[in-house]
């Protein structure tokens, strides 16, 4: 497996692929690697001949209050990861190297960003939008693959492969969870025991509400204050939101129609998780 630091240095591996007819995967983290950024690299590995793995904890999603110094930084581990699963390449640059002192471009995905998490976190998805997009323009994979897990960010990225025709597929992968269905994420290691409990709440609460809309329901208020009502039977979780949305607008919805989603986000002590269910009507 190459390690490339630098800006350089990457263009110069790209340039390379070029002459030759190879399909590229690329699978962007911030690291911390756990079973669900291994189950992307997988798929990657499975369709492409050459798989790329970024790891870069991108300080402009993070607000000015959120755990930018606290992320989980593992990369001698995350490296032996992406070396057993086969990764080609991985690209790993500094701040300095990603974003040098002059650096004052940004991408903004208009309304999908705005709702759930972007309320919670104003400037989180600018900042996604401003790595991804500049990530696929060094890397110009075939295919990048993401999460459903982080379903919004999912949209905001296709949108703006879309807007700003880029050509690269956008592959969704699904949320790989624990067997209490808590969805794996490199932040469930700040969560103590008993909040490690409480946090599989929120998985359960949005199974309920898939269930109540496979059996038939419709109401979407019916449908919230169900779940809603399970979440806070267990103490200790704050909710922020739990909405049933349009799949593809994420607009919330008064009668559930069409492709559906249901979006939840909640607090635990410091600790915000997010999680979500499409719905695969079985009427
Ligand atoms: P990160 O949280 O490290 O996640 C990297 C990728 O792994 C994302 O596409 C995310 O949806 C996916 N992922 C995380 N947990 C998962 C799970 N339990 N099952 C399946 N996939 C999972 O998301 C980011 O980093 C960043 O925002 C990034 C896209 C790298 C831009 O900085």
């Amino acid at each position: 497996m190459r390690i490339i630091r630098s800006i350089r240095g990457l263009q110069t591996w790209r340039r390379k692929q070029n002459s030759q007819n190879v399909k590229i995967g690329f699978v962007p983290t911030m690291g911390a690697l756990h079973e669900g950024h291994l189950s992307l690299i997988r798929q990657a590995r499975k369709h492409c001949h050459n798989v790329v793995v970024s790891i870069f904890v991108n300080p402009l999603q993070f607000g000015p209050a959120e755990d930018l110094s606290r992320y989980p930084r593992t990369v001698k581990s995350d490296q032996a990861l992406c070396r057993k699963a086969g990764v080609d390449l991985l690209f790993w640059p500094s701040n300095a190297v990603f974003y040098p002192k002059d650096f004052q471009t940004s991408v903004t995905v208009n309304q999908l960003s705005q709702r759930w998490e972007g309320e919670a976190r104003p400037t989180h998805f600018e900042g996604v939008a401003t790595v991804v997009t500049k990530l696929l323009c060094l890397i110009r994979p075939n295919q990048a693959y993401f999460g459903q897990k982080d379903y919004q960010q999912l949209l905001v990225v296709k949108q703006l492969v879309q807007d700003l025709n880029i050509d690269t597929r956008i592959v969704c992968c699904p949320t790989i969870r624990e067997s209490d269905g808590l969805a794996l994420s490199s932040r469930n290691q700040y969560l103590s025991e008993s909040q490690r409990t409480q946090a599989s709440g929120l998985s359960a609460a949005l199974r309920q509400g898939v269930q109540a809309i496979n059996q038939g329901a419709t109401n979407v208020r019916a449908i919230q204050n169900s779940m809603q009502k399970m979440l806070q039977e267990i103490s200790g979780v704050k909710i922020e939101y739990l909405a049933v949305c349009d799949a593809e607008t994420l607009e919330p919805l008064t009668s559930v129609k069409g492709r559906v989603v249901l979006l939840g986000a909640i607090q635990i002590g410091a600790i915000r998780l997010i999680d979500n269910l499409l719905v695969k009507r079985s009427l």
